[in-house]
């Protein structure tokens, strides 16, 4: 790749400001959206939440008048752009389809980024957070089956598995567990850099929408289970920025911020098969080196340093979507009874000690009952079994899968166990059969 957006200059940000027909464009349509362009959608809006948020944060520490009239000016524009990205969702998609594609995302970005991520240690910490996600997905399929009578297919679009992963009840862990160790800013890679900050984005906006609209559904089961994965992207939250030297300078971090947006946009732009929406993130890719042009000269005037220290000389390609089943199901089988342990440290199921401090949280949490079990446990009574949609080997794989990622302590009383969850897949097959006799 010879694109080295430092030496684009871009649009210049005061040429930035567009009009309201520009800005609130048409939605795509629910119905015949390749669901890689809403996840691109989705992950744009959550990359310009982050922008937006940390230039207001930037902004209170910076003296300068001059400096912070640019700040906020830039601000307004990812606001804009904000807006643009969100708004392409239509209206008549619902709170639990977007939330399909919410997690859809967490699953094949993070999948992409494990397998191009030059840390070792950070793509150890990526595929530990895949399989939670990965579990996410499962558990809210049940509900959108039950409550609006969504197949995971409709949103997922075969792309990506849905069945059992890690279970939920056992992603809230001690705060403590989920800190994990930082890479060091002199030696890190910018594409790990910029990996870092994608996933946190989209994590942190993933915690946001479920806290926003996990209460728009009467179903007290579902606003229970919301809560609950709301509070695992909350510690997703945690983990991933942990990972962040906490040594780099705000002006380092503006950088690195308007390097992901330049990054993400120029994937975006190459992969985008609809030609509306590929205008736009063209549009974006143009209006983020812009910024980066502000915010590397900012740089330049504070640090006295060369902005190609942090971030290099060439794109990175952090958000290419594309089915990664392959991958997801090898980490699936290998790493599902994977746990965190103390100084940033992983462990298994087996090795956890009696006093291992996550069990306090979660038996706490899930004393009366855990909500994400219920989930597993109403759709068997609506449907006989759990809804999956994964391919025909794996879905043989489901207790077994169950069975390697269920703690033996910190069990919720509600729990579906592997030799129920047996029993609902065989009443199923039975009534299946039933079924084709009477046709
Ligand atoms: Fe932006
Ligand atoms: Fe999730
Ligand atoms: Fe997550
Ligand atoms: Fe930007």
């Amino acid at each position: 790749m010879s694109f080295n957006p430092l030496k684009e200059k871009g649009i210049p940000v005061e040429k930035q400001v567009r009009n309201w027909h520009q800005i609130v464009g048409k939605p795509y349509n629910k119905t015949d959206v390749d669901c890689y362009t809403r996840t691109r959608q989705i992950l744009m809006n959550g990359i310009e939440i982050e922008a937006w948020g940390f230039k207001h944060q930037l902004n209170r520490f910076v003296p300068d008048t001059k400096d912070k009239q640019l700040i906020a000016l830039i601000s307004r524009i990812e606001d804009s752009q904000q807006t643009t990205a969100n708004w392409m969702g239509p209206a008549d998609q619902s709170v639990l389809e977007t939330t399909l594609g919410y997690e859809q995302v967490a699953v094949d970005l993070t999948a992409w980024m494990a397998q191009n991520e030059p840390d070792p240690y950070v793509k150890e910490t990526f595929d530990f957070g895949l399989l939670e996600d990965f579990d996410h997905l499962y558990r809210y399929s049940q509900f959108a089956y039950m409550t609006e009578g969504i197949e995971p297919n409709d949103i997922v679009q075969g792309k990506t598995d849905v069945i059992v992963g890690r279970p939920t009840q056992h992603h809230h862990n001690d705060n403590g567990l989920r800190i994990r160790k930082h890479y060091d800013k002199n030696t890190a890679h910018p594409q790990t850099k910029v990996n870092i900050l994608t996933l946190l984005s989209g994590e942190q906006q993933t915690h946001n929408y479920y806290a926003e609209h996990g209460f728009m559904y009467g179903d007290h089961v579902l606003r229970e289970t919301y809560a609950e994965i709301k509070d695992v992207e909350e510690e997703h939250v945690t983990m991933y920025e942990s990972l962040i030297d906490p040594t780099e300078s705000m002006w380092e971090k503006f950088l690195i911020h308007e390097f992901t947006e330049v990054c993400n946009y120029y994937t975006c732009m190459e992969d985008e098969p609809d030609d509306r929406i590929k205008k736009i993130w063209e549009l974006f890719v143009d209006i983020e080196l812009g910024h980066l042009q502000a915010a590397a000269s900012l740089f330049c005037k504070y640090e006295k340093r060369d902005p190609e220290e942090v971030i290099g000389s060439e794109i990175v390609i952090p958000c290419r979507f594309k089915s990664q089943k392959a991958y997801v199901q090898k980490v699936l089988e290998k790493e599902v009874d994977k746990r965190l342990e103390s100084q940033g440290e992983f462990t298994t199921i087996k090795a956890l000690p009696e006093d291992w401090p996550s069990y306090d949280v979660q038996m706490k949490q899930n004393e009366i009952s855990s909500p994400s079990e219920n989930a597993v446990r109403l759709a068997g009574t609506y449907h006989d079994r759990d809804i999956v949609a994964a391919d025909e080997q794996l879905k043989d794989k489901e207790v077994a899968i169950l069975k390697k990622g269920l703690q033996k302590d910190g069990v919720a009383w509600n729990t579906v166990t592997p030799e129920e969850l047996e029993k609902m897949i065989k009443k199923h097959e039975k009534r299946e059969d039933e079924k084709e006799k009477l046709i």
